[in-house]
């Protein structure tokens, strides 16, 4: 979570650039914000409470400045205030950071601090980083200063600091993302691409425990293990800028809701000899994990149903904060597929690392190409899906599904059968995502944008979509929803259904069918309003949300008009639908 982005070149408004990159990461953490550049004599700074959205060019006059860092704040230690919003600190006001994670062991440091006459300002774990730099100093240069307190901090942490008098920007990190951007004589630091793809797509990625030191020649790499010098890859990003712009819709989520006109597409077109490869390596197994958090954890239950269908296979799934509850029967032999849009959520990454320390082999199934789990995996699918902005997930899930549907089919030897298969739900998708089909979801939008309660029901794959449905519900609308196998509900949510309660049926074409439409007769003998999902309209149905009969697929297709009911009961509750209040994309923090 958070934001974070330098920039060090010849253009003299270091602030202003570093404004424009983070708003591009606003997505990351939106409670506060700030930026520190370095003026001629001192470091200037500017900090606010809000989003820095809110900041137009010009609002505030920072003086010429050709280097700066900020940082967009999702809250983790202290309260939402300018005095908790980066950048920290030390008591000259000479060093200045910004902290991306949780210094886990600040309590400590800054009681020893505290004795040692240091005196804090905020109630922030991030400030220690700030006051350890500043002990350091008398005796060591910058670089190294920097490097001890790295030594000294426990936790998974990116930090940018600057120093008054000294033209470079330090870097360093610890399981939160850090990029280099190269430009022409100018240089960017940011925790995701996007903040500087206006400017340049040549990266160099930080991995853990290495620091970068760049001035006016450019960057300087090191391993803080090993205390030596790293020689790094220039990267190419194949992203357009545009495609991290919101383009002529009002918010990310619409956006990327209607990119998936396109993304399965994008997300089937891999290569068949890496898709053959990866499904011997899930074959020869001993074991598969299936891991991954919040929608990414959906979709994961969702593949175990579409491994036992298509491939007759048993695979495992554990949500990644659970997984290392969960580790002690992974073998050397197994198989731990990491299913993440970012490639960086805190819990996915452990889970991975767990799964490695006992020798097994990992997949991810990632979204943003050279992010951590991308780097940290022996194999990696890349979903394509460009850029996704919007905290809520909507584009990357649907082509995580696509993925894992492809693998099992590949994993029968019927590789061809599922891209022909997919190719057709992409077309059935780009049919249906048209204004009055948008139109006839904001109508049930109308009616349901004061209810208190939703539920949302589904047997297979479409159970696992009926918990992804609630995450999209609670987080854009902020309306109590929950997921439910659907013959679970005489087992006691029943008990919650009275009068006018809708209950979302999400139904596929196939033997589950006439299951699930007698559990909409249970509701409605109940009182509850019930909104179909399918492809037939059925009596039993008060609003039918009509769906292409996509045959496997049909998870993936029924969760879309989900989606655009989350957006417009987000927009008629007058919710941010691209950043939900508390929320961050990319969990960073575990
Ligand atoms: C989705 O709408 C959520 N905002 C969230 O659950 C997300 O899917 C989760 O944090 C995992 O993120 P990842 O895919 O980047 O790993
Ligand atoms: N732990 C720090 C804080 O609460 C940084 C949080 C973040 O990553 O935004 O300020």
């Amino acid at each position: 979570m958070c934001g974070i982005f330098a920039y060090l070149g010849p253009q003299n408004n270091a602030s202003e650039i570093a404004i424009t990159g983070l708003k591009k990461l606003e997505y990351r953490g939106y409670d506060s914000w700030g930026v520190a550049a370095l003026d001629r004599e001192e470091i200037a700074y500017y900090k606010k409470v809000g989003k820095i959205s809110a900041y137009s060019t010009g609002d505030h006059a920072f003086n010429p400045s050709h280097l700066a860092i900020g940082h967009s704040r999702w809250a983790t230690h202290g309260g939402i205030t300018e005095a908790n919003a980066h950048p920290h600190f030390n008591s000259a006001k000479s060093i200045a950071i910004v902290h991306n994670g949780i210094i886990e062991n600040y309590a400590k440091i800054k009681a020893d601090l505290e004795t040692r006459g240091y005196h804090f300002v905020s109630e922030t774990d991030s400030e220690t980083i700030a006051h350890l730099i500043d002990s350091h100093l008398p005796t060591h240069t910058l670089e190294e200063a920097i490097k001890l307190t790295m030594s000294e901090l426990e936790g998974r942490y990116a930090i940018l600091v600057i120093k008054k008098d000294e033209q470079k920007i330090i870097a360093a990190r610890r399981g939160s993302p850090l990029i280099v951007g190269i430009g022409k004589q100018e240089f960017y630091i940011a925790s995701d691409i996007p903040a500087f793809l206006e400017h340049t797509n040549q990266v160099n990625y930080l991995d853990d425990d290495q620091m970068v030191v760049i001035d006016h020649r450019g960057p300087q790499y090191f391993d803080l293990r090993t205390n030596s010098p790293v020689e790094k890859r220039l990267i190419t990003i194949d992203w357009l800028a545009s495609t991290a712009e919101k383009g002529k819709y009002p918010h990310f989520m619409i956006k990327e809701i209607m990119e998936q006109q396109e993304t399965i597409r994008r997300a089937v077109e891999q290569d068949n000899d890496e898709i053959q490869k990866i499904a011997s390596a899930i074959e020869n197994a001993y074991g598969t994990y299936l891991v991954g958090c919040g929608t990414a954890g959906k979709v994961c239950l969702a593949a175990t149903y579409l491994f036992s269908r298509i491939a007759q296979r048993h695979v495992n799934f554990a949500v990644g904060s659970e997984f290392s509850s969960l580790q002690h029967f992974i073998k050397d032999r197994s198989l731990m597929i990491a299913v993440s849009q970012s490639g960086e959520t805190a819990d996915t990454l452990e889970a991975i690392r767990a799964a490695k320390t006992k020798g097994a082999k990992t997949l991810a199934i990632i979204n943003v190409k050279g992010s951590t789990m991308d780097r940290e995996s022996d194999f990696s699918i890349h979903l394509k899906a460009g850029p996704e902005q919007a905290v809520a997930s909507t584009k990357a899930t649907t082509s995580q599904l696509a993925i894992l549907t492809l693998l099992a089919y590949a994993c029968t030897g019927q590789l061809a059968e599922g891209k022909r298969l997919l190719l057709e739900t992409q077309s059935q998708i780009t049919d249906m995502l048209n204004p009055r089909y948008e139109d006839h979801i904001r109508s049930l939008a109308d009616l349901l944008a004061e209810v208190e309660s939703i539920y949302i029901i589904g047997k297979g794959v479409n159970y696992a979509m009926a918990l992804e449905s609630a995450i999209k519900l609670q987080e854009i609308s902020y309306i109590h929803a929950e997921g439910f196998a659907a013959g679970e509900l005489k087992h006691g949510p029943l008990a919650l259904i009275t009068t006018d309660t809708p209950v979302i049926a999400l139904i596929s074409n196939d033997e589950t069918r006439q299951d699930i439409l007698n559990n909409c007769q249970e509701v409605k003998a109940r009182g509850a309003y019930v909104i179909g999902v399918a492809s037939e309209n059925n009596p039993v149905f008060d609003f039918w949300i009509k769906v292409p009969d996509a045959g496997i697929s049909q998870g993936l297709v029924n969760i879309i008009p989900i989606q655009l009911l989350a957006y417009h009961l987000g927009l008629l509750r007058k919710n941010d639908p691209d950043m939900p209040r508390n929320l961050a994309k990319s969990v960073t923090v575990k």
